[in-house]
This record gives structure tokens, sequence and C-alpha cells, in this order.
């Protein structure tokens, strides 16, 4: 079979900065901070940059270098490395995953936009943040709108294909993104309380360290680097072979991970401590309240809610091109076609998620855990943002031992660095135990005991 014409990424500088782009987006800014004060914070940060290192960083090459050897997205490309075998299912997960993660996701996406014309003009009101948020969040006509927005300009810059679209954004918007935070952290640095929530961001206390940290860690983790459903590998699809792997790879989680310490390094200086309520509402609630006591707080606001819709964006994009890739590589679909159509499914797919922040009581309380009810947008999160990607990554890892075998990805992942080779026997046993281990040990705890859901 000859393989058809494919897009490249221009550069590896366009590769990295797109998987960047995919990588930090909500889970950096908003979720990340938030799950930091819902974990005790140093002691998560600590954990999570060892899980980012052992267990992100293996799979992160695996997905890269499958994409890159079978120039495919993880449908076609489990195809080409193990025709008519039943592993193809793995391609489905992903894709369908991407839809999901992106239905919900495009709802929080949707009130970075509102936020950001919010505090354009109208500002914040000290006190009433809170009311604001959930008057908003419950106005049904407004959350089904701004989600059909946001899944629009994703929609719109897949479109215009990987080099014209994407890339082109990427490469100014990254940058962008860096010097507001930059900008952003010298500001709050000087904030009264800074270095109160700097020690409760660093410090670790592990007296309260549990398992729900461990399994919170590992999600996020996943979640963070966009791994577990195929999206690294479609953008490692588009890498040139004559590029280094190894190097991209190693740049975009570093990229990934100092983002979303960089969040933390705005979030805890503001909050000046243990965030008192850290729940989902963090950023929109109390960020919100906090830039209505600092001078300045309503530019600040601006930029802080510019970079998150920005971040959510360039993550949007991702989840939409793996399912669009599918329709594109596998079905023959032009590319306009795909993008319109998985858009538009998508949209139909979030609405349930828009309509479940205090919209319709059916949608806001979906299912009852003991005395907690759960929305659909977070049984969403839960059953696709967790489990799925964590079965998707140890699917991929499960698919490299049994399948392609870690001889070939090691190939894949060293072409151009041979010099490196010797990091193989670093990456082997990562690889071959660490990963399935530790994926197993949470997503059975996860099973047995719904710890993640408390
Ligand atoms: N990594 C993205 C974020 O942190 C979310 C994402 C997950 C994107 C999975 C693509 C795939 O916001």
């Amino acid at each position: 079979m000859s393989a058809p014409q494919r897009e490249e990424w221009n550069s590896v500088l366009g590769f990295i900065l797109a998987a960047a782009g995919s990588a930090v987006g909500l889970g950096n800014i908003w979720r990340f901070p938030y799950i930091v004060g819902k974990n005790g914070g140093g002691n998560f940060v600590l954990l999570y940059l060892l899980i980012v290192f052992l267990l992100g960083l293996p799979v992160m090459y695996l997905e890269l270098a499958a994409g890159r050897k079978t120039k495919r997205g993880p449908v076609g490309a489990i195809k080409a490395l193990a025709p008519g075998s039943f592993w193809k299912f793995l391609g489905y997960l992903a894709v369908i995953t991407g839809i999901a993660i992106l239905s919900y996701y495009g709802v929080v996406a949707g009130w970075t936009i509102y936020y950001l014309f919010h505090s354009i003009f109208f500002g914040f009101e000290s006190g009433n943040t809170s009311a604001l948020f959930n008057k908003f969040t419950s106005n049904g006509l407004l959350q089904i709108s701004l989600l059909f927005i946001f899944i629009g300009i994703t929609t719109s810059v897949v479109f215009f294909g990987i080099k014209g679209g994407i890339e082109k954004i990427s490469k100014v918007l990254m940058p962008l993104l860096l010097i507001l935070m930059l900008g952003l952290i010298i500001y709050c640095f000087t904030l009264p309380n800074a270095s109160k929530g700097l020690e409760y961001y660093f410090m670790p206390r592990f007296s309260e360290m549990n398992t729900n940290t461990f399994i919170f860690a590992l999600g996020q983790a996943f979640f963070s680097l966009s791994l577990g459903m195929g999206a690294m590998m479609t953008y490692g699809s588009y890498l040139k072979k004559s590029e280094k792997l190894l190097n991209a790879g190693f740049v975009v989680i570093i990229f990934d991970t100092a983002i979303a310490i960089m969040a933390g390094l705005i979030i805890f200086p503001v909050i000046g401590g243990a965030p008192e309520k850290a729940s989902a509402g963090l950023v929109f609630v109390v960020i919100t309240d906090l830039f209505t006591k600092i001078p300045g707080g309503q530019l600040l606001a601006i930029f802080f809610f510019l970079l998150l819709s920005i971040a959510a964006l360039t993550s949007t994009i991702s989840l939409l091109e793996v399912a669009a890739s599918y329709l594109i590589d596998e079905h023959k679909i032009s590319r306009k076609k795909a993008t319109v159509s998985i858009g538009f499914i998508t949209f139909l797919v979030g609405i349930p998620s828009a309509l479940s922040q205090g919209a319709t009581s059916f949608f806001t309380k979906f299912i009852k855990i003991g005395d907690k009810h759960l929305s659909f947008l977070d049984s969403f999160d839960f059953a696709f943002g967790n489990i799925s990607l964590a079965l998707g990554a140890l699917l991929l890892v499960l698919f490299v031992i049994f399948k392609w075998k870690f001889q070939n990805a090691k190939i894949e992942i060293f072409r151009n660095q041979e010099d490196k080779l010797w990091l193989s026997y670093i990456l082997k046993p990562l690889v071959l135990f660490a990963v399935p281990a530790a994926i197993c040990i949470v997503l059975g705890f996860i099973i047995f005991t719904g710890k993640t859901l408390s």
C-alpha cells in the first residue's frame, strides 16, 4: 500500500508549539491549581512531578512514535501496526474519548470567553462573584450558545488544515501565553500574602497524603499531557521522519509542566494560603472575587481570562483533530466535511453538560452517590477525563508490549538520536513494568472503591 501524501509540520518548532498547545489548557490553569488545593498542596505537586516523568513521559514517547511511524491517527496507526487484529478498538476508544472530552471541555471553555467579555465590559463586584457564577451557569440558553461559539471557533481552526490553522495559531498564541503568564506571576508575587501562598504550594505535608493524592496525580498527568486518547499520536503523525522525536517530546513535557507550575505561581499567591473552597469553581468564583480586591484587578482579570481562553482553544483544536483525522484518513472524507460534522456532533453531545450546571435539575443532579449528586459534566469528566484516558494509556502500553514490541517503538523514538540509545535502558522498565503496574493499581482502586468520586 503506498502511503498517501500527508501534511507535515513545517518545522520541529511548529510541532512543539502545537503539541504544547494541546497539552497546555484548562487542565493546567484551571484544573491543576484546584486539584493541588484539594489534595494538600506541596505533597501533590511533588507526586505529580514524579508521575509526569516516570509514567507520562514513556506514554508520550510511545504515542508520538506510533503516530510518526505510521503517519496515522490512533485508528489508522493501530491498524497499520497490527493489521486485522482486535487492537483496533483502542483507536475507536480514542476517537470516542476525544469527542466526549471535547463536549464538556467546550462548556468550561465557553465560560472563559464569557468571563473575558465580562471582565472587559463590566468587571466584577466584590462578594458577588459566586452569585454571578451561579446565575450565569444556570442560564441554559447562554450555556448552549457559548458551547456553540467555542466549538465553532475550534472547528474553523481545524477546518483550515494542519499547517494553515493549527501551526499558525500556535506559533502566535503559545509565546503570547507565556508572556502573559510571566507578567501575571511577577504581579502576583508582589501581593501581601504571596509568601504564605507559595509555602502552601511547595511545602510537602506528608501526613495529608493518601490514595486519592496518587489517583488524582495520575489522572491529572494524563489529562494535562493530552495522553491516552491519541492526541499526541495524531500530532506525532504530522512530525517529519528527519526530526528528533526524543528531544521534541521532552520539550513538550517540560513546557506543559512548567505552565502548570506557573499557573500555581499565579493562583496561590493570590489566594495567600490553602484555598477555602478548592472546587471546580475556584478560578471563576474565588479568583474573580480576589481580582476585585487588588489594585489593577480588572486588567489582571482580562489578562487572566484571555490567557485561559487561548489555552483552552489550542487544546480543543487537538481534541477535534483526533476525530477529524480519523474520518479523513480512514473514510477518505474531505477535511472540511470531517471537521464540520465532528464539530456538530460534539456540540450535540455537549448540550447535556451545558445544561448540567444549574440550568436543568435533571442534568445537574445526574447521578446520586451517597448523599452527593454528580452533574452530567462531572460524570462525563470522571468517565472520559479519568477512566478512559488511563485505560487508553494502559491499553497502548500493552499493545506496545505484546504486539508492536518495545524494540520497534524504540527504533522510532531514538531515530536520528542513536547516540542517546542508552536512555532506552531507563525507558524499557518504565514501559514494561512501571506504567502498566501503576495504572492497573489505580484503575483497580477506582473500580473497587469509587474513591475519585468522593
Ligand atoms: N491537555 C489538555 C489540558 O490540559 C486537555 C486535553 C486532554 C487535550 C486530552 C487533548 C487530549 O487542558
